[in-house]
């Protein structure tokens, strides 16, 4: 594995930051200070220091699906002790942590892992992976409104890219004032579904998520998790066959 990419699996800072601390000579090697990135390691035997901090990478890397309950604050520690993530996945004795975040009342597909590499790119907005938004909003979004989405809307904190807007089901699949909706968007600013219903006049009153790229919650029920096959891992596009 080259040196860049151990240092960020191991959690310590993302492989652009990592290789900018090889170049200023932050990172030695058994002891000696390696300045180019691509340094092959030998995995058995190098004793890897970053900033003087011995870096080690977990025994075993594990990727796992939540299907997150409404309630549950997507964090490790919560210091107003409400319900966590981190309760629903306590089976678990490997030191995983949350991959992006999902707003307390959000449900649905939230990812857990101990691979910080893995965590730091599906998390970059340069990766710009889809996720699939369900959203029951507060009364019917005009054509307009949805074409609006589409385009992108201004939020606070900047607009929005361009986004798939659709309704599921088309307006015969409203019930009563909420319709249904789906959105795939891929950036993820704070609160961004809620914001952009919001910016066109309607109020999110659920939001599930189904789908990050190509891996779907399928019938996951609430609050249950599964570990990822190495096949739905590398379809998030971890290159872990990279030496
Ligand atoms: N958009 C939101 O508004 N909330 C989430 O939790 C995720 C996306």
């Amino acid at each position: 594995m080259r040196l860049e990419k151990y240092i960020a699996t191991a959690g310590i800072a993302s492989r652009r930051a990592v290789k900018k601390a090889i170049h200023e000579g932050r990172v030695t090697v058994n002891g000696v200070q390696i300045f180019m990135p691509g340094h092959p390691l030998d995995m058995d035997t190098d004793c890897v220091r970053f900033e003087g901090q011995r870096v080690t990478l977990p025994a075993q890397r594990i990727y796992v699906m939540l299907h997150k309950p409404a309630g549950y604050v997507t964090t490790r520690r919560d210091e107003r002790g409400r319900p966590i993530v981190m309760d629903l996945v306590r089976d678990i004795s490997e030191n995983i942590y949350p991959v992006g975040r999902l707003d307390l009342e959000t449900e649905g597909l939230l990812l857990l892992t101990n691979d910080g590499d893995f965590a730091y790119r599906l998390t970059h907005p340069s990766h710009e992976i889809p996720k699939t938004y369900l959203a029951w909003v507060d009364g019917v979004p005009s054509d307009k409104a949805i074409q609006r989405l589409r385009e992108g809307v201004t939020i606070p904190g900047g607009s929005t890219a361009p986004a798939e807007v659709s309704r599921v089901g088309g307006r015969a699949c409203t019930e009563g004032t909420v319709s249904q909706i789906q959105v795939i968007i891929h950036e993820g600013k704070k609160r961004q579904v809620r914001l952009m219903f919001k910016a066109v006049g309607h109020r999110v009153v659920r939001l599930k998520r189904i789908q990050v790229g190509e891996l779907r919650l399928g019938n996951l029920p609430p609050g249950q998790h599964r570990l990822l096959s190495p096949a739905e891992v590398a379809g998030l596009g971890n290159d872990d066959n990279e030496v």
